[in-house]
Order: structure tokens, then sequence, then C-alpha cells
């Protein structure tokens, strides 16, 4: 069994990882609350979008990946993808049970919580809504707050965000999509929307345009990316992992399978950071 307790140490990195650039939207958060961490973030690009994905093939991308992570020395592991979390974070833990490691699911107690009428939207790739731990987590919800929810896969619509951060793909053709998955699912009058994947929170004004258009309700959409970033600031201290204010200007990293100039250019766009970018074979 592979163990990282006896050389963690409070200034290494955090490894973060989502198939694409949609974990940047998880990684603003940790910025915002960890501001004195380094990170490496790692774009699995080659291999996205996870959502068309097998389970098992999801488990061997965030094996590999977290294994090259430790070998970049992280001192924990963020995936900030709700695909891999739903079908890899078992596995993970299994394989590294002494690394703080903190997933992203879909944020079905927070929306129950704030709901008024129960009824709640989750927006999702298919492979997270067709998770064992996703569907026992709509159970658990349901029976203990009566909650429904109306699970609405987005089939291509990670890939079409991802394109068009990148530049490739017009707004518009996001929109249309938009409208096909989340018309339907207001039409059962569902009074909050989960957003279930990283990559939904950077079309977020676009979502709220096509809501606006259907319905003169309050709807609230869920993200869990600020949820995350605390969970890890909690492991950290847990641990007695993190890193001091007083330590070096904080590092970041970029790793991709795929296209340097790709992430470059999201880190850019979405972020505003230009931090160094290698490609990786992994
Ligand atoms: N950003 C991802 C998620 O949170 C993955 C999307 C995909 O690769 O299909 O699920």
């Amino acid at each position: 069994m592979t163990s990282i307790a006896s050389n963690a140490h409070p200034d290494a990195p955090i490894g973060v990882f989502d198939s694409g650039v949609g974990g940047l939207s998880v990684l603003r958060h940790i910025r915002a609350q960890l501001p004195q961490e380094d990170l490496i973030y790692f774009a699995d690009s080659a291999y996205a979008p996870y959502g068309d994905k097998t389970e098992q093939q999801v488990i061997d991308r965030s094996l590999a990946i977290a294994a090259y992570l430790l070998e970049q020395g992280a001192k924990a592991l963020v995936v900030a993808c709700n695909t891999a979390t739903i079908s890899a974070i078992k596995a993970l833990r299994a394989r590294y049970p002494e690394l703080p490691i903190v997933g992203v699911e879909p944020g079905l107690k927070p929306a129950a919580a704030i709901s008024r009428n129960g009824k709640i939207g989750v927006l999702a790739t298919e492979r997270t809504l067709r998770g064992d731990k996703l569907l026992a987590l709509r159970e658990q919800v349901s029976n203990a707050t009566g909650a429904t929810f109306v699970l609405q896969p987005c089939i291509g619509l990670a890939d079409r965000i991802e394109q068009c951060a990148l530049g490739n793909d017009p707004l518009d053709a996001t929109s249309a999509m938009l409208e096909r998955y989340i018309a339907p699912v207001l039409a059962q009058g569902v009074d909050t929307l989960v957003l279930g994947c990283t990559h939904y929170p950077f079309v977020q004004d676009a979502i709220e345009r096509t809501v606006r258009a259907h319905t003169q309700e309050t709807i609230t959409l869920v993200d869990t990316g600020e949820a995350v970033a605390r969970q890890l600031a909690r492991l950290l201290d847990a641990a007695g992992l993190r890193r001091s204010s007083s330590s070096d200007a904080p590092r970041l990293q970029g790793y991709t399978t795929a296209s340097v100039e790709s992430l470059a250019t999201a880190f850019a766009g979405l972020l505003d950071l230009q931090p160094p970018v290698a490609h990786v074979a992994v």
C-alpha cells in the first residue's frame, strides 16, 4: 500500500485535476481560500470528456493522474471533477489511505436545504448521474428531506464549454445546448438547479439567461466549489499540512495531456492567470 504520511510537508503543493478546464472553477476557490498554497493543476484533456467514458476508464485515468501528482510531491489531492469523484474516489482513497483527498460531488444536500418546494434539477454528465455513489446520495437526501430530484444528463455540454473557453466555439452553440437541457427540467417545476459538473459554473450567466427566458420564479443555482475549498482547508489543518503564510510566494504549475497552448489560453481567459504549463504523457 502506498503511503505519503512520512514525507508529506506543509510546503509541498496541492494537486488538483479534472478531465479538462472545468476544475479551474474549483481552483479559483482554492486560491481565494488558501492563497499561500503551491498548486499543481492537471488537465487530462487528451482523455476528455470523462462523461462518456466507462467507470473503469475514469478510475484508470484518476489513478494514473494521482500517481503522477504524488511523484510531483503533492501533499493532498483535489478531484475537481464530479464525474471522476463519483466514479473513482473510492479507488483513490483505497490506494492512498493516508493522503488528504477532497472530491466534488453534485450539491444535492445543500440544494435540498435551500429549495422552497423540494423540487430540484441536477445537471451533470451521464457518467455522474449513472454512478452508484450519486444514486445512493439521491436516495439518502430524498429519504431525509422528502426532496425530489430531476436528473438531467447534459451530454456534450462539458465538451462544448471547453471549446468555448478555448475560443473554438461561439457561446451561441453552448446556449442552444443549455436551452435543450434546462427547459424540460424547469417544466417540471424545480426551484433549484444543481451545477453537477465543474465546467458549468463558467457558463453561469448563460444558464441564468436561459432560466429567465422560461420563468419569472427565482431559481437558485448550486455550485459546490467554495465548499470543496473549505473542506480542503479543514483536511490540511487536521493533518498539520497547511502552508504557512510566511513561506515563499505561492507557485502555480499547469500540466496537460493535450495542448499546452489550450490550457494556457484557458488559464488566461477564465482566471486571468499565466502560470507555466507543460505537456505530460501519463
Ligand atoms: N468537469 C467534469 C465534471 O465535473 C467532467 C466533464 C467531462 O469530462 O465529461 O464532471
